[in-house]
């Protein structure tokens, strides 16, 4: 008996990061069931002619807020996940900067619930690695985290930082278990003085929020933390890289073996310091953007593999939060989950990199650096078919008023892009088509958690961690009997 597929794409080109051929996709239960020739295609219930149209693994963006519970004028679990599919955005991993802050396995069951019910798209939930979580990380592991987030540094939400001590003693907890753990990687204790300075001569303008957090707050980070990374064997990701100084730390912690990722956003790579005049507050954002040199070398980063992928950082916030006069009240960041691909898309355009680069640094690299591939971030026999079909001769402008987030404001309003996801699938489903949301949708989305492969965990020097140093010898515990 011959196989039925459920859903055929024909005569698209298929990209991978190493090659775009012309290839019909056949989608059967949610997975990629065949890609090649037309004529090799089975038979199926449907069939959509994507001719003329690239068909990309859909993206994986590891470092969203949605706002879930807490900030329902920013942002909720449907709202955001709508704008991930409108952004082919296939997989969100979405930030524990929540109320309650994801630190409790309460809290994470009770988001894991409410994201089911809600989600577009698939979805990974980070737990907060802080000070008084350490002892929570074992329940957290068995609630289904996709990993943990450690604020070094203050930003919305006002997380406090772990002492350096805390943080040592964190890495040495989560090493063994394999999960990454991803760092807002800002000094708090530079920032946190500069800002009072700043406050006292009365610099509230907005280029103030740039001088506030100078690189240095940035390349001190990602230095310490690479050290206690190395020391401890834990996995650690560099969540928003916006500097060209902070690569070095990163290129050099690579190169002695550290497993440390990078990512940086979009506005890292096509704002500047240039662009506070025109945005004012709606520019500010955790780390800043920053002066327009910085631009190049991380472009020329996300080329050599400095930088390991893009993500958006998607920072939802309403529009009275974001224009304040005194820009230290203004919250920080931006929507950014649905702009990433047609700004991306724009660049491939432009000839800044190839369309098989962005597939590699926004779905195959992600993937593999969180244990999902060969699940997801191919599109391949077996895998499951999260596919973002793209128009990349589609133009259109950005718009506030246009954005599917609650949060319709944008550093990027005004933007001509040309480039543009059409239809999105997530395991085999439209949720998007013709870019419109598909009804029904909602609460399709799944936690990814449960796919997560890593490779073995190498925890090192675990003679010395705080576990070991505190457990009583036997012969010591008799003696005192
Ligand atoms: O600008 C930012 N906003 N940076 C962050 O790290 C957090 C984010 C938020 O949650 O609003
Ligand atoms: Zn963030």
């Amino acid at each position: 008996m011959s196989i039925i597929a459920d859903l055929i794409l024909a005569g698209g080109k298929v990209v991978s990061p190493d090659a775009v051929i012309e290839a019909s996709v056949a989608i059967k239960d949610g997975k990629i069931l065949a890609v090649g020739a037309a004529d090799a295609m089975p038979p199926a219930r449907e069939t959509v002619d994507v001719s003329g149209m690239h068909v990309l693994p859909g993206a994986i963006d590891v470092h969203v807020h949605f706002r879930d519970p807490g900030y329902p004028q920013k942002e909720d679990f449907a709202s955001g996940t709508a704008a991930a599919a409108f952004g082919g955005v296939t997989t969100v991993f979405d930030m524990p900067n929540t109320i309650p802050t994801v630190g409790t396995a309460e809290a994470l069951a009770a988001k894991h619930k409410m994201a089911s019910e809600k989600a577009h798209v698939d979805y990974g939930l980070y737990a907060v690695l802080g000070e008084d979580t350490i002892e929570n990380v074992p329940a957290l592991i068995e609630g289904g985290v996709i990993g943990f987030k450690l604020y070094m540094g203050n930003t919305f939400g006002k997380i406090a930082s772990p002492s350096t001590g805390a943080m040592l003693e964190a890495f040495e907890v989560v090493a063994p278990s394999g999960k990454r753990i991803s760092l807002h990687a800002e000094t708090n204790s530079i920032m946190e003085r500069r800002e009072t300075r700043l406050r006292q001569a009365g610099r509230t303008d907005p280029l103030a929020h740039l001088a506030s957090r100078p690189a240095v707050v940035a390349i001190e980070a990602v230095s310490r933390a690479a050290i206690l990374a190395e020391w401890t064997g834990a996995r650690i990701h560099i969540l928003h890289i916006s500097s060209a100084d902070e690569l070095r730390p990163l290129r050099e912690a690579k190169a002695r073996g550290v497993d440390i990722t990078g990512e940086t956003c979009p506005h890292y790579l096509m704002l500047s310091a240039d662009d506070y005049a025109r945005f004012a507050s709606v520019i500010r954002v955790n780390p800043p953007v920053r002066e327009a040199r910085n631009q190049e070398p991380l472009w020329a980063a996300l080329a050599d593999g400095t930088v390991d992928i893009i993500a958006t950082d998607h920072a939802p916030h309403s529009r009275e939060e974001k224009t304040r006069n005194d820009m230290f009240d203004v919250d920080c960041g931006f929507p950014g989950v649905e702009t990433q691909m047609p700004l991306m898309l724009t660049a491939v355009n432009a000839g800044r990199m190839t369309i098989m680069d962005y597939v590699a640094l926004s779905a195959a690299k992600p993937a593999k650096i969180w244990g999902l591939y060969p699940r997801k971030g191919v599109i391949a026999p077996g895998a499951e078919a999260d596919i973002a079909v793209v128009d990349l001769a589609r133009e259109m402008r950005l718009d506030d008023a246009g954005l599917q987030s609650r949060a319709k404001i944008t550093p990027f309003h005004g933007r001509k892009v040309k480039g543009l996801p059409v239809h999105a699938l997530v395991r085999g489903r439209f949720v998007m088509r013709d870019r419109t949301l598909v009804e029904g949708t909602r609460g399709h989305g799944r936690s990814v958690h449960t796919i997560q492969e890593m490779p073995a965990p190498a925890p090192r020097n675990t003679d010395q961690t705080m576990e070991s140093i505190t457990r009583v010898p036997a012969r010591q515990q008799e003696s005192t009997a």
